[in-house]
């Protein structure tokens, strides 16, 4: 009998620390808004998960939604729902789903990833030091670099057509620096707008005849539309310049842009210090400054532009 509820005892402790440990260690969970399907933002994303499988956090519960454009009331509808589920951290890659992450939560933390501007598009009020519970990684663009690089490469393109969404914070800002470096500089712009993907298509040829060059910055809706965008300029013989190098990729002609690869690692870092208790006020926004500068071959080929004799530290891609 004795053995028994010795047994019994014994038995009861193992379920009973085995039930404690359980909870103990909940699982990390991680709410991940991606705001829209484009190559730039699913690269950061996969390595942004690679580097926190590295960082021990390969365990935690990813649950990964795609916000399908810039329209913030299903963006916010996502965030909210991450807030429904408690969420330990939530990831918000591209500016629009950072702003929807900001604005659904004051005590989850949110870390967004690549935003162009983060200080315009109202996500900190200091990169150094943020005060409230965003953090995050920005890409900005170096808008004169891209036109420093335009007056190399196409020496006579002087007025530009700026196509961009400008619901997106992240375009306006840029945008705004190229009008006034072009207007500095005794060059020209005309700008179609859009609302959504679908649109691009007709804005890029609404400025066929009338523009020597199209810019579009690391604009989100453009991006995912870049293969029809691009059609659309070597069948008009112009070339696009753009924020990134997967517009390039993509038949974009050519960039000064970041390497987002790195982004998503450097993202991954920040989140982890998040989880680990570093106060957000201590982390400051990582702005990368690693720049390449990147001319699409059959897109220069194409457009009949020579790429003989460029400098040794222009990288010419192929493309997709
Ligand atoms: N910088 C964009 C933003 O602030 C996001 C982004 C990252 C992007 N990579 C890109 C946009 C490539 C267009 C193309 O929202």
């Amino acid at each position: 009998m004795k053995k028994c509820i010795i047994a019994v005892v014994c038995i009861l402790c193992v379920f009973g620390l085995a039930g404690c440990s359980g909870t103990e260690e909940a699982q990390v969970r991680i709410g991940i808004l991606q705001m829209m399907e484009h190559p730039s933002l699913d690269t950061i994303r996969v390595s942004f998960l690679e580097e926190m499988e590295r960082l021990g956090f390969g365990d935690a519960d990813f649950d990964h939604r795609n916000g399908q454009g810039a329209d913030m009331t299903l963006l916010t509808s996502i965030t909210q729902a991450f807030v429904g589920r408690n969420v330990d951290l939530i990831l918000a890659i591209a500016t629009p789903a950072g702003q929807a992450a900001a604005a659904t939560t004051r005590d989850i933390p949110v870390v967004f990833a690549a935003s162009t501007d983060p200080l315009a598009a109202g996500l900190v009020t200091s990169l150094e030091r943020p005060e409230a519970n965003v953090t995050g990684t920005s890409d900005v663009i170096c808008v004169e670099s891209i036109f420093a690089l335009a007056r190399k490469l196409t020496p006579n393109a002087t007025t530009f057509g700026l196509v961009y969404n400008l619901g997106e914070a992240n375009s306006v800002a840029a945008i705004n620096r190229a009008k006034a470096y072009l207007t500095a500089n005794g060059m020209h712009y005309l700008e179609a707008t859009v609302t959504n993907s679908g649109e691009v298509q007709q804005a890029a040829l609404s400025l066929v005849g009338y523009v020597d060059a199209f810019f579009t910055p690391t604009d989100n809706t453009v991006a995912s539309a870049m293969p029809i965008y691009a059609r659309v300029a070597i069948d008009a013989g112009v070339p696009i310049y753009t924020g990134a190098d997967s517009m390039v990729m993509d038949g974009g002609f050519a960039t000064v842009g970041i390497d987002y690869a790195i982004l998503g690692v450097e993202t991954a870092r920040l989140a982890a210090k998040v989880l680990e208790g570093v106060p957000i006020s201590e982390l400051p926004v990582v702005v990368m400054q690693d720049f390449r500068t990147v001319v699409n071959r059959a897109t220069a080929e194409a457009l009949g532009i020579s790429l003989d004799g460029l400098d040794p530290s222009i990288e010419i891609v192929e493309g997709r």
